[in-house]
């Protein structure tokens, strides 16, 4: 049974292209969770942190959208180059990457920071 630390799952939510809430998949859902994995196993820790599709997560107007477990953290409007700073800071480092919280997240501090990711069980 694989020890995952993080869960990060990411919306590729597709819908018709005249539907009003817009979707995930359109705004680059898909090239930003295929970025991430890369990302992950390029550090050789795609062991420790899982990236998984995910359909929508009510969150449209935010898309792309992009959730971390187990520390709750949504991200919003986040783009391929995004990729690498959600994992050194957030993902390896712990820290919260303040510039792409989606509002509204009361159970989050200010400066909220979680454990650094084990990379001694990444093999
Ligand atoms: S379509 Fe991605 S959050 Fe709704």
């Amino acid at each position: 049974m694989p020890s995952f630390q993080r869960h990060v799952f990411v919306c590729i939510n597709e819908r018709a292209a005249d539907h009003p809430k817009g979707c995930c998949k359109a705004k680059g859902g898909v090239e930003v969770r295929d970025a991430l994995k890369k990302e992950l196993k390029a550090r050789g820790i795609s062991k420790i942190v899982r990236a998984n599709n995910s359909g929508c997560l009510d969150q449209c107007e935010h898309g792309v959208s992009v959730v971390v477990y187990p520390e709750q953290v949504w991200y919003g409007h986040v783009t391929v180059d995004d990729i690498p700073e959600i994992v050194d800071k957030h993902l390896v480092g712990g820290e919260v990457v303040d510039r792409l919280l989606q509002p509204d997240q009361p159970h989050l501090a200010d400066n909220a920071s979680f454990p650094k990711l084990d990379t001694s069980k990444a093999k």
